[in-house]
């Protein structure tokens, strides 16, 4: 309902407006109906090239230096890891590389299909399947999920429930690692909802925060290519603090072992604007 209505079955007319909260949940709706973009094979094709800035060596060199050491940790002379959301392979194939033994799932056969194409994928094993659902395996070292992506899912039921399902897949001594953002709340003026977070000569990306109850934001994207033409797009997502994923971990039967600001072990302060999280599960 995202308009006053009117009902005039008692023989007077009674005019109600929806409360502050429906609204809200009715304009929601409409950014979380919509499916992930990653399910749309052009998005797919383009993954890689519109995230550039994530395939830095240097980028990808400090997290897979790090996941192969947590591997190692509880590995026990088997490293292995899960990746929930794999994607395209951008972590998992120099994982796999590495020497530790990737099983990827992601819920988008487009990207998938991207990583299958890319030299190394035959070395890891992959499914799709939804993440807080699917199952393969229950004896990994490591599972991991990076880039933002536990915000993906849009509910905090979602969000337990991946956290569930990573515990089960994880051996006694198994570590599961989370890389995403700090929410930036604190940077939005009073009344004020939307942050620029790039503004540069081909893209220009704002990140409009649509629900403060809810924890849902859009992301506009606005990509701008060298002939003049430009291509936009708006996925949502669920914001969520550390402390809240923390409890999460709690719930899955996880405890917190280390928080960093990056994956250069970089203190986690009052000023990051990231953290890379380590839960790890008792035994
Ligand atoms: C931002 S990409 C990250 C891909 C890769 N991990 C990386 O770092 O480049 C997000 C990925 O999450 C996947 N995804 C979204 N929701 C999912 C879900 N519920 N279960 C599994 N995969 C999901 C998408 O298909 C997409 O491949």
């Amino acid at each position: 309902m995202s308009c006053p209505a009117t009902e005039s079955n008692l023989g007077f007319e009674i005019s109600y407006k929806p409360t502050d909260r429906q609204a809200s949940l009715a304009a929601m709706n409409k950014w979380l109906d919509q499916p992930d973009a990653h399910m749309i094979p052009v998005v797919a094709a383009a993954y890689d090239s519109s995230t550039a800035i994530e395939f830095d060596p240097d980028v990808i060199g400090a997290t897979v230096d790090l996941l192969a050491e947590l591997a190692d940790l509880a590995g026990g002379g088997r490293a292995n890891a899960a990746e929930f959301a794999i994607g395209t392979g951008r972590i998992g194939l120099p994982l796999a590389a590495r020497g530790v033994a990737v099983h990827g799932i992601d819920a988008s056969e487009p990207m998938l299909a991207q990583l299958k194409a890319k030299p190394g994928a035959d070395a890891i094993g992959t499914t799709v399947g939804d993440m807080t659902e699917t199952a393969v395996g229950d004896d990994f070292a490591l599972v991991y999920l990076v880039y933002n992506t536990i915000m993906n899912l849009r509910s905090q039921d979602a969000q337990v429930a991946c956290f569930v399902n990573a515990a089960r897949h994880l051996r006694p001594g198994g570590r599961f690692v989370i890389e995403t953002m700090v929410p930036e709340l604190r940077r939005l003026s009073q009344g004020e909802t939307i942050l620029p977070f790039d503004v540069s000569p081909h893209h220009l990306g704002f990140d409009e925060y649509v629900d403060f109850a809810e924890q849902i934001l859009v992301s506009h994207h606005y990509h701008l290519a060298s002939d003049g033409t430009a291509r936009n797009s708006a996925p949502a997502f669920r914001y969520v603090w550390p402390s809240e994923l923390d409890l999460m971990a709690r719930l899955a039967g996880l405890e917190l072992e280390s928080r960093w600001g990056d994956w250069d072990r970089s203190p986690f302060t009052g000023d990051s604007t990231k953290h890379v999280s380590v839960w790890r599960k008792p035994g």
